[in-house]
């Protein structure tokens, strides 16, 4: 093996690109504050928290939102721990953005699931799971708070296990509870974490050690691929905001957590360790810098090694362009990226180019597949005040569009644009931001359509139920044909009138419609 291909694979087993995902409140911040501070970034640390003050309430988001330079400070965390690369990529905390999340993860190798030990499993945490299957994400489990009133131990395990239909093993076992929580015993290592030393015949030393002899017995062994496939997470307890179990989960990340992971595309599987450089955007955000008119989409590097003024192929257009100025985002300021390897996220500044889902590469003809977009659960008509900026509105929604502000679906009756949202707080940015970057005034109208959901079939078919359903049709940013309708009751009958074309609500970039 040559020495730069020895380097690369060097290089990329050692980066750790992850996600923390959590239902609100059981303690994802808190946890990224004390990762940061036990991965010697310590001086980001107290800006995620107010990050997290500004967004609880809605002016004080909207206000976060103009102030782009903050939304930036937390995008990627990277720091070096264990001798490895860790990227944490943030994702928004209010559920309205949760679209944003969902892409977020398919840039990931690694989820770590934040489980408040008094609540447990929460509808979020489950949605989000699910998020993580669909891609065979591996989860690592965090079970915060044991610090404080907590379900038992087995409970827990047991909750997690059959909620999420999951193999779960402890990796850590609490010692003491709540106000009397210790630290932790490590199973493999038989070796303990603990906040004060301790008497061997401490009762919550004999409580913990009578408790792991009966998890060893009873609960699955770890195993390594069934982690990396998805099936098995392995758990660790603790309290992030004591910083107890933070150093096991680090460690754990850094001896296990998978290095970057192949990644499917159209045409094949993309390992990590290829010495040819993909990327895929799974993020764009515009204007983050006021000063700069800009616009930066987010690459995870999928393979190989980038390089500054390497020429690229956006594959969805077939146009080449150099690469003059990727950047790493590091606390408050941007850095050239003069290289980065497969895992780390580069931001690319663009006009426009480039949209969510796109590929880039080399020069090899690549899609790769996955990024999700999901049927909206509101849709509203675009009213636009002043008719003389129709086509302003035009290339402003489709720009606003292809960075996943909205949805945007154009009826094909020829009537007003409709957009598509998750969270009502989607409809405000939209709108806000019409307002301040392009000039346009709009409000939303109510219309009777409450649901969305792709077609597919084959073409004659799908042509004869566009023609007989024309005022409930609507082409979405690519062109392919969406159903609307008027409540659940009309959709089910919609399905069970056309058997012979499928309804979606899931629709992946380079795979299509799935349910
Ligand atoms: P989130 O990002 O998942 O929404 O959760 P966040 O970290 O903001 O934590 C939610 C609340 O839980 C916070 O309290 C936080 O201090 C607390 N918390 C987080 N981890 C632990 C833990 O290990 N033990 C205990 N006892 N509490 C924890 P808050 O009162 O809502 O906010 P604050 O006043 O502390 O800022």
């Amino acid at each position: 093996m040559s020495n730069s291909v020895q380097s690369l694979e060097k290089e990329i087993s050692r980066r750790r690109t992850f996600a923390i995902i959590s239902h609100p409140d059981a303690g994802k911040t808190t946890l990224t504050e004390r990762i940061l501070h036990a991965g010697g970034a310590i001086q980001m640390a107290g800006s995620v928290r107010a990050k997290r003050e500004q967004r609880r309430t809605r002016s004080d988001w909207m206000n976060i939102e103009k102030d782009r330079g903050i939304s930036v400070v937390t995008s990627v965390m990277t720091f070096e721990y264990g001798g490895c690369i860790f990227n944490l990529l943030d994702t928004p905390g209010h559920e309205d953005f949760s679209e944003d999340t969902y892409r977020t993860l398919t840039a990931v190798d690694a989820a770590v699931m934040v489980i408040d030990a008094a609540k447990g499993i929460e509808a979020r945490t489950r949605k989000l799971f699910e998020i993580c299957r669909l891609r065979d994400i591996p989860i690592v489990t965090f079970i915060n708070k044991m610090d404080r009133e907590a379900q038992d131990p087995f409970d827990l395990l047991h909750e997690v296990a059959s909620a999420l239909a999951l193999e779960t093993t402890p990796l850590t076992w609490p010692v003491g509870r709540a106000a009397k929580f210790l630290g932790t015993y490590d199973l493999r290592k038989d070796s303990m974490r603990l906040k004060e030393e301790v008497v061997d015949n401490d009762e919550r030393i004999l409580q913990m050690q009578e408790e792991v002899e009966l998890a060893k017995v009873g609960l699955p062994e770890f195993n390594l691929d069934d982690f990396n496939a998805g099936f098995l997470t392995p758990v660790f307890f603790g309290s992030a905001i004591k910083e107890l179990g933070v150093a096991d989960l680090l460690d754990a990340l850094a001896e296990f957590g998978p290095s970057p992971r192949n990644q499917p595309s159209q045409e094949r599987q993309v390992a990590a360790n290829e010495a040819s450089m993909t990327a895929l955007v799974f993020k764009i955000q515009a204007n983050m810098d006021p000063n700069h008119r800009d616009r930066i989409a987010f690459a995870r590097i999928c393979s190989g090694r980038l390089e500054r003024g390497m020429k690229l192929k956006h594959t969805r257009t077939g146009k080449t362009f150099a690469l003059h100025t990727p950047q790493f985002f590091f606390a408050r300021d941007r850095q050239l990226a003069e290289e980065a390897f497969a895992g780390d996220v580069v931001g690319i500044p663009n006009h426009g180019t480039l949209r969510i889902g796109d590929t880039l590469t080399e020069g090899e003809d690549l899609q790769f597949t996955g990024v999700p977009y999901f049927a909206p659960e509101i849709l509203r008509r675009v009213n636009l005040k002043d008719a003389m900026k129709a086509k302003k509105l035009k290339q402003a929604l489709t720009e606003l569009a292809e960075e996943g502000v909205v949805q945007l679906f154009k009826p094909q009756d020829g009537s007003a644009p409709i957009v598509g949202v998750v969270g009502v707080l989607q409809l405000d940015v939209l709108q806000t931001r019409l307002k301040h970057e392009y000039g346009v005034d709009i409000t939303f109208d109510n219309i009777s359509f409450s649901q969305a959901r792709w077609v597919q079939g084959d073409k004659l078919t799908i042509e004869r139920f566009i023609n007989s359903n024309r005022s409930a049709i609507a082409d979405d940013i690519d062109g392919d044909p969406v159903f609307l309708s008027t409540s659940d009751f009309m959709m089910q009958r919609a399905v069970d009138a056309n058997k012979e074309l499928s309804f979606h609500d899931i629709k992946q970039i380079g795979i299509g419609v799935t349910s």
